[in-house]
């Protein structure tokens, strides 16, 4: 018999990666930072998460966009048998996700892809049995937004339902400042989040050490549009989905079955 010939390693600069990630973001230097802040955000989310998914079996699909560091997939993972496509074009976050993923012994049922939305709706297959955009929709255009939401509203299985997170209210101007504050070892990382107008956050994060010095400050300002249920209804208001926000900052958007068409006798 002979023996199949190795397939030579393409030589560097070769290999030309399929999408070019054109986003732009501070996800490289904010990773750190979200992925002390972002598990108490999530805790919040646990009991809508189960509710929402809880009955999606082995053969269900569920879309985790912008998935982050995982924390929303592995939650998925945990509350569901669902194959899981995670979509996450920071490759940062993309790390920490497959790290999580594999620690939590799910990553056998988790796909990763690395383009972002709008393009990587055209990579995922339909129906699927749930969605997930969690502190997300606000990263994106109008334009990749609503592209998103006509998605989510014509993809979804019926009677199935994507969970968005969305603003609990409508933008403030220059409301005062939510500030989060995590122990780390010997320091505090501490994040305020600023709103000086709307389509602008500014969140400022800092490593406080135990003589209250700040050891090192970092200043986020990645567009986002707080973006709220109403916003939502508003987008999706021409196709047939029932819209409810099972807690605050949360919206559910259900996709309707289609009505049984009866024939006259
Ligand atoms: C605040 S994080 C939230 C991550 C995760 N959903 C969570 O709740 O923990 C926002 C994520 O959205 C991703 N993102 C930004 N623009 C995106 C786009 N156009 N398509 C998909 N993901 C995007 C970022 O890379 C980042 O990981």
């Amino acid at each position: 018999m002979i023996a199949p010939a190795p397939r030579p390693f393409p030589a560097a600069g070769t290999v030309r990666p399929r999408y070019a990630a054109p986003v732009e973001s501070d996800y490289d230097a904010m990773a750190e930072f979200h992925e002390v802040h972002m598990p108490a955000a999530w805790d919040r989310l646990r009991d809508v998460t189960t509710e929402t998914f809880g009955d999606i079996g082995a053969d269900g699909l569920i879309v985790d966009i912008g998935a982050g560091s995982g924390l929303g997939s592995a939650m998925v993972a945990d509350a569901t048998d669902a194959e899981i496509m995670a979509i996450e074009p920071n490759a940062t976050m993309r790390a920490m996700m497959v790290a999580r993923l594999d620690n939590a012994g799910v990553l056998d049922r988790v796909t990763v892809l690395p383009q972002p939305v709008p393009a990587a709706l055209d990579e995922l297959p339909v129906p699927v049995d749930g969605v997930l955009a969690a502190h997300m929709l606000g990263h994106l255009t109008d334009a990749a937004r609503t592209r998103l939401l006509d998605w989510i509203a014509t993809s979804l299985a019926p009677q199935r339902s994507a969970l968005l997170t969305v603003s609990a209210d409508a933008p403030v101007d220059g409301h005062d400042p939510v500030v989060e504050e995590r122990t780390v070892g010997r320091h505090v990382y501490r994040v305020t989040h600023h709103t000086p107008a709307p389509g602008r956050y500014e969140g400022v994060f800092e490593v406080i050490d135990r003589r209250q010095r700040v050891v090192r400050s970092l200043r986020d300002t990645t567009p986002w549009e707080a973006v709220t249920a109403d916003d939502v209804r508003t987008a999706l208001d021409r196709h047939a989905v029932r819209i409810t926000e099972p807690q605050p900052g949360v919206a559910r958007v259900t996709r309707l079955a289609p009505r049984s068409s009866t024939t006259a006798a």
